[in-house]
Formats: structure tokens, C-alpha cells, sequence
């Protein structure tokens, strides 16, 4: 499964409510926790494999989550600075602000419903990849100008790697 890579449109749309969990919806879901392993990735949104719907699947530090249409409920006013990386943006990473703490909500693929609480890189990591079904990606929480230089490296890398 390959992971799609900015400036693909797909990681820029707002991603749809999933409904009923059938057997498709497992398998997807299953593609996307290999993806993440495959990619060593800590989360993975399904618009980062070209699906434009609300799940996101979480790795970080020994906890694994995959959550059916995640609501970020609460942030802490606290914020954190951390070296942050995309696996929709390979080879560029940057400092970035987030809330040192995040609480998510969703529903799990046995239909219950779950609340995480996390710190740290797991907050971090909830709050990045929800920010995926919204359609934004990490580099736009940086200033502009250094959003450029990122941009540019990006540009640079990429246009090397042709
Ligand atoms: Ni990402």
C-alpha cells in the first residue's frame, strides 16, 4: 500500500464520517496498521493511503489504537515544542507547537466507544493525525517563512530523487 505524499489533493480534503463497520472497513483498516508498521510510522490517517475517511491508527510507545471517526475533545492550554516529522511529507521535518496534552474520543472496530488521554508523544501524535482528517498537515503550523524553506527543501529532495 503506498503512502500518498504531498502535494497530493487527497491530504488536503476534510475527510468523511465513517457509518456502519463492515468487512471492507476492517480490511482497510488493517492495510493501514501495515502501512504504519511497514513505514515505521507512529499513526497513520487513511487519506495518507488515498481514503478520504475519518480513522486514524496510533503506535506510540507500546499503545496501539485504531480509531473509528476520532473527535479531539480537549487539549491542554500547556504547549510543547518537538521535532515532528509526516509520513505525507518523507525526508523534512521541523519544530512544531502542539498541546502538551490531548484527550481523543472514537469508536473502536468491535463498536465501542474509547477515550485516550495522552502526553507527550502520544499527544502529539493524536493531535497530528486528526489534523490529517481536517486536511492539514504539519508543515501548516509553522510560520510562514519557514514553511517556505521546508517547502523548498521538499521541492529540492524530491526534484534529486527524479
Ligand atoms: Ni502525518
Amino acid at each position: 500500500m503506498e503512502i500518498c505524499t504531498y502535494p497530493d489533493p487527497v491530504l488536503r480534503r476534510k475527510a468523511e464520517p465513517v457509518g456502519k463497520v463492515d468487512e471492507g472497513l476492517r480490511k482497510l483498516c488493517e492495510r493501514m496498521v501495515e502501512t504504519m508498521i511497514r513505514a515505521d510510522g507512529v499513526g497513520l490517517a487513511a487519506p495518507q493511503i488515498g481514503v478520504s475517511k475519518r480513522i486514524i491508527v496510533l503506535d506510540v510507545d507500546g499503545e496501539f489504537h485504531i480509531l473509528i471517526n476520532p473527535e479531539l475533545v480537549s487539549t491542554s492550554p500547556e504547549t510543547e515544542e518537538f521535532t515532528e516529522g509526516c509520513l505525507s511529507v518523507p525526508g523534512v521535518s521541523a519544530t512544531v507547537k502542539r498541546s502538551a496534552e490531548a484527550t481523543v474520543e472514537g469508536t473502536t472496530l468491535d463498536g465501542s466507544k474509547v477515550r485516550i488521554t495522552g502526553k507527550g508523544l502520544l499527544a502529539r501524535a493524536i493531535q497530528h493525525e486528526i489534523d490529517h482528517l481536517e486536511g492539514r498537515l504539519f508543515i501548516d503550523r509553522l510560520s510562514p517563512a519557514r514553511r517556505e524553506s521546508i517547502r523548498k527543501e521538499y521541492e529540492r529532495n524530491r526534484r534529486e530523487k527524479k
